[in-house]
């Protein structure tokens, strides 16, 4: 577990929760507990994503994946504790209400379960045996696989500031667009991305029978279908308060090399 966490990443997901928080007025510091679980989450995710029996990716976050370091029987384990030890972190905060937490956990399983990343992971295996996979199917998965995350991130920094229903729901619908332009990015530097500084391999997607929206469309349009998400992303941002960093990260996103 500690592997896999300590080994970078770009933290993403934490900072989100904390951008969030601070832009609405709350005290970071109380979003300490949020930042850390979804980061497991993340990893747990991650972990999980590299098995032989899925993406098959023996490099993550510049080091051997976790099976590859420690074993397939240990990172399945590392994976199942890291997706539960994020609950009892938060059920076990101080700085938070009950009220709080209970929200907190509700919608944190609901964006890692059946219909959140774990539903768009099956989605994506499913999609590796069939060759008539389409935009619609995704965008579907996207949503579910990579959305759900880093929606939930935006959502738990709202909650840590006590942000009213309005502004948790534009947030959400933030999160969703960022991920997607997220994903899509992932899926161009997969292809022209440079595996030392991506710290994961490339190609992994061509090896695994993915369709993305670069077999879908090619580089160029992948792109310019992210540069238009990311704009859709910066236009729910309008409805943020102070929310001049969030508005650097999304940009500074579209354009990273790893
Ligand atoms: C990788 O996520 C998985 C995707 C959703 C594309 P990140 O690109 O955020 O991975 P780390 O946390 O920086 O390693
Ligand atoms: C990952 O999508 C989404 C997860 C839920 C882990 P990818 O399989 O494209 O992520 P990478 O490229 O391995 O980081
Ligand atoms: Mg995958
Ligand atoms: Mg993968
Ligand atoms: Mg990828």
């Amino acid at each position: 577990m500690n592997y896999s966490l300590s080994a970078g990443g770009k933290r993403i997901r934490p900072v989100l929760v904390y951008a969030f928080c601070e832009a609405l007025g709350g005290d970071w510091h109380k979003a300490k507990s949020m930042a850390c679980a979804i980061e497991m989450v993340h990893t747990f995710s991650l972990i999980h994503d590299d098995l032989p029996s899925m993406d098959n990716d023996d490099f993550r976050r510049g080091k051997p994946s976790c099976h590859k370091a420690f074993g397939e029987d240990m990172a399945i384990l590392a994976g199942d504790a890291l997706s539960v030890l994020p609950f009892e972190i938060i059920a076990d905060d101080v700085c938070l209400s009950d009220g709080q937490k209970v929200r907190i956990v509700s919608e944190l399983a609901k964006a890692v379960g059946r219909n959140g990343m774990i539903g768009g992971q099956v989605i994506d295996m499913e999609n590796e045996r069939r060759n008539d996979v389409d935009e619609k199917n995704l965008r579907n998965m996207y949503r579910c696989k990579t959305g759900q995350l880093i929606a939930v991130s935006c959502v738990m920094g709202c909650i840590c500031a006590g942000a009213d229903d309005e502004i948790l729901k534009t947030a959400s619908e933030y999160g969703f667009r960022l991920g997607l332009a997220f994903q899509i990015v992932d899926d161009i530097l997969d292809v022209i991305g440079n595996s030392e500084e991506l710290g994961k391999p490339v190609g992994s997607d061509r090896e695994e029978n993915k369709t993305t929206f670069v077999t879908l469309y090619g580089v160029e349009k992948a792109q310019q279908i992210a540069d238009s998400v990311t704009a859709e992303a910066l236009e729910c941002l309008l409805k943020i308060p102070h929310s001049d960093f969030l508005v650097r990260l999304t940009e500074m996103l579209l354009k990273r090399k790893n």
